[in-house]
């Protein structure tokens, strides 16, 4: 079956509200004062994301779709990215609450009434099946997830307080999982709103290796700081040790002495949570410290996407979005992760749980082009980039948006971050094949 044009559009204008909708909710609580100071170094005033997303909006939907004119040449300087790092963003003439909001607005105005002329034509690359709208659409959700950090790192702002995430629903068993050796499909080329970096599909052959059935939790990383794990180099990679002696730190970010700082309460570490707020870094001192290590991007891919009669896909559980959410913990439902164990319905074809939804989760891997790897639209996007200096995370977090993750969803960082909602899972060669 076919989807028709005017349902398309229908599902980008629905998409296009949903995650207008979100943003605003988010900022909602702040007062004026609030919006435009940053809590951190790392994080742009939240004022600046609003008046951002509407410039990108404006960007692509408006100028590069149907030849608008700029409504002001000011506005693209102060709000793009690459000219103004985010530690400068809270000292430039940006748009107050009321004037962002406005932008928003009339920008969004505009661009559904673009919408509703423009063919969607196949022709046109950046319009095959919406493809434009939907990196709008990713745009703004992954916005609303650096709002979230940002908001986090405000610590004791009261927000509105997070529902309770799901409790375990059965009681995994904290093994590993064997993945057969062999060659599978990475990446995509068919996912219609799948970002440049993500494709083409190529083959890998990926060795056997294992990987952990389910996230490390807290409980896992409280033995490994029992057992003295901060304090022990030969855990550490050289890089992580140096990060180490500057930085001291000892425990988690947010890990306070009563618990965990979450929005602006302290609640009680649950053992049974995976952990959050951690760096590559001590993820792979961690695996070090287990006798394992960090999968691979490709392992990880494998692992949530692959199934054993070699198809591959979309999500862990199969083909379709989960639409009631009994399948991850995506798109901000509660404001932290759910218990291990919480998403049965969710596991992946080899039997891994919460592969997507609750944390980001780290690899080893560095952000690089896959084989055939063309930029598009635009190099800023994936190609600057790519390197050494990033490394991949895969499959969200429970602030990521259904819209903006799936197996292929590859998204970077610095090793030292850990204001972003990420943890890990380890995985261990299998040299031998299956081991007893
Ligand atoms: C994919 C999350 C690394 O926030 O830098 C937002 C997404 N790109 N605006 C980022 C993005 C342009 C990007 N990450
Ligand atoms: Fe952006």
């Amino acid at each position: 079956m076919t989807i028709t044009e005017h349902d398309l559009k229908e599902t980008i204008a629905v998409s296009l509200d949903g995650g207008r909708k979100r943003t605003l909710g988010l900022v909602d609580p702040f007062s004026e004062d609030e919006l435009r100071r940053s809590p951190s170094r790392l994080m742009s005033p939240l004022v600046w994301d609003l008046g951002h997303c509407a410039n990108y909006e404006e960007l692509w939907l408006l100028r590069n779709v149907a030849g608008f004119e700029a409504t002001d040449p000011q506005l693209d300087d102060i709000y793009n990215a690459f000219e103004h790092p985010r530690w400068e963003r809270p000292s430039l003439p940006l748009l107050g609450p009321d004037e962002a909001r406005r932008y928003m607005h009339d920008i969004r105005a505009r661009s559904l009434d673009v919408l509703e002329g423009v063919e969607l034509t196949p022709e046109q690359r950046l319009l095959d099946r919406g493809y434009v709208y939907g990196m709008v659409v990713q745009h703004e959700h992954m916005h609303d997830e650096t709002m979230l950090a940002t908001i986090q790192l405000m610590k004791e702002r009261p927000y509105p307080p997070a529902v309770q995430a799901p409790r375990a629903a059965v009681k995994v068993e904290r093994d590993m999982v064997f993945v057969a050796g062999g060659p599978f499909e990475m990446g995509t080329s068919i996912e219609p709103w799948a970002y440049d970096n993500e494709r083409p599909a190529h083959t890998v052959d990926v060795p056997s290796f294992y990987i952990d059935r389910a996230p490390v939790s807290n409980a896992d990383y409280v033995a490994f700081m029992d057992a003295g794990g901060y304090t022990d180099p030969r855990f550490w990679t050289d890089d992580g040790w140096a990060y180490l002696q500057e930085n001291k730190k000892t425990k988690p970010g947010f890990w306070e002495d009563g618990g965990i700082r979450r929005f602006g309460s302290v609640v009680a570490i649950d053992p049974d949570e995976p952990v959050q707020h951690v760096s590559l870094h001590e993820a792979s001192a961690f695996a070090s410290w287990a006798g394992k290590r960090l999968p691979t991007e490709a392992e990880w891919e494998k692992a949530a996407s692959w199934s054993p009669d070699g198809r591959k896909r979309r999500f862990p559980w199969g083909d379709d979005e989960d639409v009631d959410g009994s399948r991850a913990n995506l798109g901000q439902r509660y404001f932290g992760p759910s218990q291990i164990g919480a998403y049965p319905d969710g596991v992946s074809a080899y039997g891994c749980h919460q592969m997507l939804g609750d944390v980001w989760e780290w690899t080893s891997s560095d952000f690089q082009p896959y084989p055939g790897y063309e930029w598009f639209p635009y190099k800023e996007y994936s190609e600057v980039f790519y390197g050494t200096d990033y490394k991949v995370l895969r499959g969200g977090s429970w602030a990521t948006h259904i819209s903006s993750v799936r197996n292929t969803f590859r998204n970077w960082d610095y090793p030292i971050r850990r204001q972003i909602f990420a943890g890990f899972r380890c995985a261990q060669d299998a040299p031998e094949g299956r081991a007893l």
